[in-house]
């Protein structure tokens, strides 16, 4: 098993190599226009060993192949697929390729985003010998050595890559899955809090309240960031720059001030049910805090926000409280 983990990451490794070369050779002109086109510098480009496949069925088999690897090894790690009449063809076509590259430098899996219409627009690789989806991270290669005291987790490749370019060597993303609670323990060795920095879209907010709870079981504190004006933290940056994403960084609410924001747009508060009616949800909120602190402080701010008085609030949570035991 060790000879075959060996092999895969030797691939692995050799494949990177191949697809940085056809990026920043003279096959890869439309490919790195791309990239420069969304803002990136060929520092960055190096930095994350960034690729290019070409839109051919058989680049790098070919390439593996000479190097002396055979059709079934590339399959196996996953770098090409069985074609029905039995040949074999190039996982990565026509994609910007982005390695993953775990904690002590292997090459483990690649991303590739689309440069065409046709499939889908990010392709991972699946599970293989050397690469468990849901055990590692995007960037955390780099985000170990940081010296900032929290994490940025962001959804996609290019957030993390835009983010560090940025000025932030602290960003990680899951990859192309939800986040799972073995990459919170993973994050939760490094550092004591994380701010999720998620898309600004519906999806992004769903998977953001799911992700607090998965980080929040691993012992982190959480922050949330929402870019406003802008739909990731990639066009953030791009558009307002990083000074203002810094800006957004150290604004950005605790889980529960987040989740209490979040549960204000559903009620117009003009009205006395509708106040009514964010106040008990509020309140519900309050009671399945564990700090007993924290409950009096948000309880003491919608006491002050909305009017009411605090012991009402109070006696509301209590309830809550007896209730769910
Ligand atoms: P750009 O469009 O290049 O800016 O990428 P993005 O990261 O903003 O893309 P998006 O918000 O659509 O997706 C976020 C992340 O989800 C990506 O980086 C991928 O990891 C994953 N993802 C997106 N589309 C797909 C897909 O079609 N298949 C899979 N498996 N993962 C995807
Ligand atoms: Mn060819
Ligand atoms: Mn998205
Ligand atoms: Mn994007
Ligand atoms: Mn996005």
């Amino acid at each position: 098993a060790l000879k075959v983990r060996a092999k895969v990451l030797e691939m692995n490794r050799e494949a990177a190599r191949f697809y940085y070369h056809m990026l920043t050779g003279d096959q890869g002109k439309g490919a790195l226009a791309y990239l420069h086109g969304r803002g990136l510098t060929d520092k960055t480009i190096t930095r994350f060993g960034l690729g290019y496949a070409r839109d051919n069925w058989d680049d790098l088999l070919r390439h593996l192949q000479q190097k002396g690897f055979t059709p079934e090894e590339i399959i196996s790690a996953n770098l090409a697929s069985r074609s029905q009449k039995g040949g074999a063809y190039d996982q990565f076509r026509n994609r910007i390729i982005f390695p993953i590259i775990d904690i002590r430098g292997n090459v483990v899996a690649f991303g590739g985003r689309n440069l065409g219409e046709s499939g889908p627009k990010y392709l991972n690789s699946s599970e293989t010998p050397v690469y468990n989806k849901s055990r590692n991270l995007y960037a955390l290669n780099i985000a170990k050595a940081t010296k900032e005291k929290r994490f940025i987790l962001a959804e996609g490749y290019m957030d993390v890559v835009a983010i560090h370019q940025g000025g932030f060597d602290n960003a990680v993303a899951s990859l192309g899955t939800a986040l799972t609670s073995e990459q919170a323990r993973m994050i939760a060795s490094y550092t004591g809090e994380i701010v999720v920095s998620y898309d600004a879209d519906e999806a992004g907010q769903k998977a953001t309240k799911r992700a607090i709870g998965i980080l929040e079981q691993a012992g982190l504190t959480v922050r949330v960031l929402k870019v406003e004006g802008a739909k990731d933290p990639d066009e953030f940056i791009k558009k307002y720059g990083s000074a203002r994403f810094r800006m957004l960084l150290d604004g950005s609410s605790g889980a529960t001030e987040y989740a209490l924001s979040k549960l204000k747009t559903k009620y117009n508060l003009e009205l006395p049910d509708g106040r009514v009616g964010y106040l008990k949800e509020a309140c519900g909120l309050l009671a399945s805090l564990k700090s007993p602190v924290e409950r009096d402080v948000y309880a003491g701010r919608l006491s002050a926000q909305l009017n009411v008085q605090k012991q009402a609030i109070e006696e509301q949570v209590k309830g809550f409280i007896e209730r769910d035991k």
